[in-house]
């Protein structure tokens, strides 16, 4: 059953600030170009990590190989002591790493709450022993009544299968995402209805869905006026505040100097500069990076 990428813990596994997931100087190319060149970095428990770069740098091509889009030419991931590249997306996911995309992709048919049932789904095993297991009636408790009155009735006389009691957590839970990313108001509107800042928050909601221990977030803010951004930076905050590690790719400076712990930096597929906030802004690869200046200038 394991695939051959995954292996036995090794002694990162442990508690708070140690490394959960650890880049092992990953490189990957594609034909001609290298997009990531020997990269090495590592999230910790409990941080809030920033990735920064110029347009092109390999930011989201680094989001690609942690989640199994890619498979680096060489080096490795682990993630929480398990070898995870190479792996596919899904068991990546299972194992506790979850994404949002730069470019928006939900389901846009799908109502908001369903957008997340599928993050919520995607926590349940698919086999047919299990499947007929779901099938199967139990006797339900006072709190997994339906509200219904005729349908409580029913259940207490017959039973309620475990498929529709799960249905029923599952729509519970996915509600409470959607208080917690602050879009319960519109749960049943179609995914394609929703504003923009919406549909972003959306996303997270769908991904938090799965319980992850690490979450990717791609530009989350992208298109966000200040105060907006000012908001999805709260949220960032309360998301790691429930436990979570999160990755954060964010283009505005400001911003992400102001919610992350430490950042790392890429500069064509190069890790050029990595530390707290307030470090890595007066490095000068750093500033000639973001301003444009030949590196020989940074050097000086
Ligand atoms: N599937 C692919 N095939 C070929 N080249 C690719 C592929 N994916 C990414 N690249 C190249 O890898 C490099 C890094 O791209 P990437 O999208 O990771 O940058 P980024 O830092 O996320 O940039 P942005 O800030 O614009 O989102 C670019 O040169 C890009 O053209
Ligand atoms: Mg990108």
């Amino acid at each position: 059953m394991p695939e051959q990428t995954m292996e036995s813990p090794t002694p990162e596994a442990g508690t708070v600030g140690d490394a959960l997931l650890v880049v092992d100087d990953v490189t990957l190319r594609f034909g001609g170009v290298v997009a990531l060149n020997e990269v090495a970095f590592e999230i910790r428990r409990g941080e809030i990590l920033g990735l920064i770069g110029p347009n092109g740098a390999g930011k989201t091509t680094c989001f690609n190989v942690m989640t199994g889009v890619y498979t680096p030419t060489s080096g490795e991931i682990r993630f929480d002591g398990t070898r995870i590249s190479g792996g596919k997306p899904h068991r990546i996911n299972a194992l506790g790493i979850a994404r949002t995309f730069q470019n928006i992709r939900l389901f846009p048919e799908m109502t908001a709450m369903e957008n997340v049932m599928v993050g919520a789904d995607a926590r349940h095993k698919t086999s047919v022993p299990g499947a007929l297991f779901r099938l199967a009636r139990v006797r339900p408790k006072p709190h997994e009544l339906p509200d219904n009155q005729i349908k409580a009735g029913f259940a207490k006389v017959f039973g309620i299968s475990r498929h529709a009691l799960e249905e029923r957590a599952g729509r519970r839970k996915s509600m409470e995402m959607l208080r917690f990313v602050g879009i319960a108001d519109r749960a049943h509107e179609l995914a394609r209805n929703l504003p923009y800042g919406y549909q972003r928050r959306l996303e997270i909601a769908r991904a938090l869905a799965t319980e992850p221990k690490l979450l990717c977030l791609d530009e989350p803010a992208a298109g966000f006026n200040p105060a907006e951004k000012a908001d999805l930076m709260n949220l960032i905050r309360k998301i790691r505040d429930r436990g979570l590690t999160v990755l954060l790719i964010e283009h505005d400076m400001k911003l992400v100097m102001g919610v992350t712990d430490r950042l790392v930096v890429l500069e064509f597929g190069q890790k050029i500069a990595e530390g707290v906030p307030a470090e890595v802004a007066r490095n000068p690869k750093v500033i000639a990076a973001y301003l444009g200046e030949p590196d020989d200038a940074a050097q000086a």
